[in-house]
């Protein structure tokens, strides 16, 4: 099976470094990657160090000699790119693009091709992503298992909330950093604050992925009765964190469902 990729960013260039290294970690052939000859260099740098990888001469030459077609585009050309490809009964059509309904696209294509939506993020590369899939295909699904974890969804409303729990990834720095700005007012040097809540939340994450118990039971495990884990969550709660937290989630999600205007420079 040929794949086809429409863009090549930041986004193809981990899929494809992903799907390379898992055809030799498991051996399997993986097929051949056809990639669109936009983003030049990255496209000619993975050609020349990846087996199977070749840029082809036009968007429309990957859609020609590929069976599943990868879109890869930003949202904010996708219409223009689609538009202007003509596809053919049998391909398939899977896309990362953010904010674009699987209508449009097809209606775009203009064949009632099986589109499928993913959200996959960098992590790809080193296949340890954990990728939510709409419709739940079982290509794709095989396809984003290869590249870590899919996690297929049973309708697009379960699909969109996963998109918005992905928003979470600047505020989990953001925590971070807060935590490290207030060290550094009491004193305490930036590398060693660094250095230890890296690894504190890099082992936390673990516990998440690993515990059978839900969050709310890992709180109150991770919070001695009467000390300081609990003294600092009540406070954060009482102080507004948690509203304001589930407001933004709220806001998120109305601009996933398209009720608010997404900035055109804004849209990631
Ligand atoms: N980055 C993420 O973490 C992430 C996560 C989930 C989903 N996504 C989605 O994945 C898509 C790609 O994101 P990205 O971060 O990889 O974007 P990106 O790094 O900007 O890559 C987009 C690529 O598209 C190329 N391109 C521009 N016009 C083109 C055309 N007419 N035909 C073919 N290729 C064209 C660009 O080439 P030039 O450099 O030559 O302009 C660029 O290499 C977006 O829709 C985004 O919503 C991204």
């Amino acid at each position: 099976m040929t794949l086809g990729f429409i863009g090549i960013g930041t986004m193809a260039s981990a899929m494809i470094e992903g799907l390379r290294a898992s055809a030799m970690v498991e051996g399997l052939g993986g097929g051949d990657i056809l990639l669109s000859p936009r983003g030049a260099a990255r496209a000619q740098d993975l050609a020349a160090r990846l087996p199977g990888v070749r840029v082809a001469a036009s968007n429309q030459a990957v859609v020609d000699g590929c069976d599943t077609v990868i879109l890869t585009v930003r949202p904010q050309i996708v219409r223009d790119v689609v538009t202007a490809l003509r596809f053919r009964p049998g391909q398939r059509v899977i896309s990362l693009v953010a904010a674009t309904a699987a209508e449009d696209l097809r209606a775009w294509i203009g064949l009632d091709l099986p589109i499928t939506r993913a959200v996959p993020l960098p992590f790809v590369a080193t296949r340890s992503c954990v990728t939510p899939v709409f419709p739940p295909d079982p290509e794709a699904l095989a396809l984003f298992d290869r590249l870590g974890q899919a996690v297929p969804c049973a309708s697009l409303q379960d699909f969109d909330l996963l998109a918005v729990a992905s928003a979470m990834m600047g505020s989990y720095f953001g925590l971070l950093e807060t935590v490290q700005a207030w060290l550094a007012t009491q004193g305490l040097p930036e590398p060693a604050a660094r250095t230890y809540l890296a690894g504190l939340f890099a082992n936390l994450g673990q516990v998440a992925r690993q515990s059978p118990l839900d969050f709310a039971d890992l709180r109150h495990e991770f919070s001695t009765r009467g000390g300081l884990n609990e003294q600092v969550f009540r406070d954060f709660a009482a102080g507004g964190g948690t509203a304001a937290l589930t407001q933004a989630l709220d806001g998120v999600l109305a601009r996933v469902r398209g009720r608010t205007p997404v900035p055109p420079a804004a849209v990631e």
